[in-house]
């Protein structure tokens, strides 16, 4: 490896900044305040986590978020995040979403529903778990909402995870996808249990934000990847960058032909505190970038330039199939958004370019080779 490879303290430190900058209205509204982040031991509780704590740290350190994690740490207790446990300001509770909240859980002013199965080889394998996350876990917080209002402390912001994969496989004249398109989803296939999950969610948060006039948004994500999305995951860009770092040729599952955009994952946090705080009631936000539309052959390329640089990789991408009979079944041919409406309700404004952020995630890989196999 050359010496032009920055170290993970750097790298965190620049992106943590980068989404304090971003955010730094939506978090000086949530100072002072309680936040609940469910699954925040998962990929995108990595930054969502940090973030908070880097703004306390750095910005606001007399009058902090106080946050607290439920995580039924599903595939283990994330190193990163134990590491993190004396902060003050962070409790974190093992505790499965699909079971009732506990009694006195406290009182949030914000809320984000990141618990879930996100990796599709994962999804598969406990198909009824990612229904009831998805689902009786967004149930029981929706509730929740309503006694605390009942109780005259309400809940000022709400934000479920769904996905862009409510809108299954668009034709062509549907891409770039606007929250507008209604969606082409399998409801018995492999992924439905996924795609059809996220719908009912966003169903349950509209009637519940429209019948009981509560603060609930939806954000729609579309392929994040970068640091915190564990190299074991079992979603493409760590399995590209296990074999980089194993110095072997990079494994393609697929023809290589699906396109996706991908949005680097310190853009897309930043577009999920926006939702979070500005979000208009009972919407759902499209979070992402329009462009590059790459293939996934395309991306592979990508990865082995960047590893070649920063690495002085020599390996090659090789195609195979893969030993799981579902693992294309259903798979989205492109996948592409049109932001505009969270760019003018939010100021949403992604900026890192796919080739920064693959270079930055395969350096945080560089960083965190060896993460336990679950
Ligand atoms: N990462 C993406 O590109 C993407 C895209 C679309 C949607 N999403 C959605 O965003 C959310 C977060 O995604 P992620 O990539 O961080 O997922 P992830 O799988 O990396 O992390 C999810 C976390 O939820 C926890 N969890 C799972 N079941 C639980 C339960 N029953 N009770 C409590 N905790 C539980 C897991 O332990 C894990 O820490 C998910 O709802 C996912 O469906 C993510």
């Amino acid at each position: 490896m050359t010496s032009k490879i920055p170290s993970l303290e750097q790298l965190l430190d620049e992106d943590l900044r980068y989404i304090c900058d971003n955010v730094s209205a939506e978090f000086s509204e949530m100072s002072g305040h309680k936040l609940l982040i469910t699954g925040g031991a998962g990929f995108l509780g990595y930054y969502l986590v940090q973030a908070v704590l880097y703004w306390n740290l750095k910005r606001s350190s007399d009058n902090p978020i106080r946050l607290t994690v439920f995580d039924s740490y599903f595939r283990g207790l994330p190193q990163w995040l134990s590491d993190l446990e004396p902060d003050e300001n962070l409790s974190l509770v093992k505790f499965d979403m699909m079971q009732p909240l506990p009694e006195n859980m406290g009182d949030y002013e914000y809320i984000i529903h990141a618990a879930g199965i996100a990796s599709p080889m994962y999804y598969r394998k406990y198909p009824i778990e990612c229904m009831d996350t998805n689902i009786n876990g967004l149930r029981n917080l929706l509730d929740y909402c309503i006694s605390q209002r009942d109780q005259g402390k309400p809940v000022k912001g709400f934000m479920f995870y769904s996905s862009s994969e409510v809108y299954g496989d668009p034709a062509p004249e549907n891409i770039p996808t606007d929250e507008t398109y209604r969606g082409n989803v399998s409801f018995t296939g492999p992924r439905a249990c996924y795609d059809e999950s996220k719908r009912y969610g966003e169903t349950l948060c509209v009637n519940f934000a429209q019948q009981h006039d509560l603060p609930i948004t939806m954000s729609r994500p579309f392929n994040n990847y970068g640091p915190g999305l564990k190299i074991t995951d079992k979603r493409v860009l760590p399995d590209f960058a296990r074999d980089v770092l194993n110095n072997r040729d990079i494994v393609m599952l697929s023809d290589g032909s699906p396109k996706r955009t991908f949005c680097y994952v310190a853009d897309a946090v930043s577009g999920y505190f926006k939702v979070l705080v500005r979000g208009h009631q009972g919407e759902a936000y499209n979070v992402g970038v329009e462009t590059p539309e790459i293939s996934m052959y395309e991306m592979a390329e990508k990865v082995v330039a960047i590893a070649a640089e920063l690495f002085g990789y020599k390996g090659k991408v090789v195609q195979k199939k893969s030993e799981e009979a579902a693992y294309l079944v259903d798979n989205p041919s492109r996948r592409c958004p049109n932001i505009d409406k969270a760019r003018k309700h939010l100021d949403y404004n992604p900026k890192i370019l796919v080739d920064e952020g693959l270079r930055r995630a395969l350096i945080w890989y560089s960083h965190n080779r060896d993460a336990e196999e679950a």
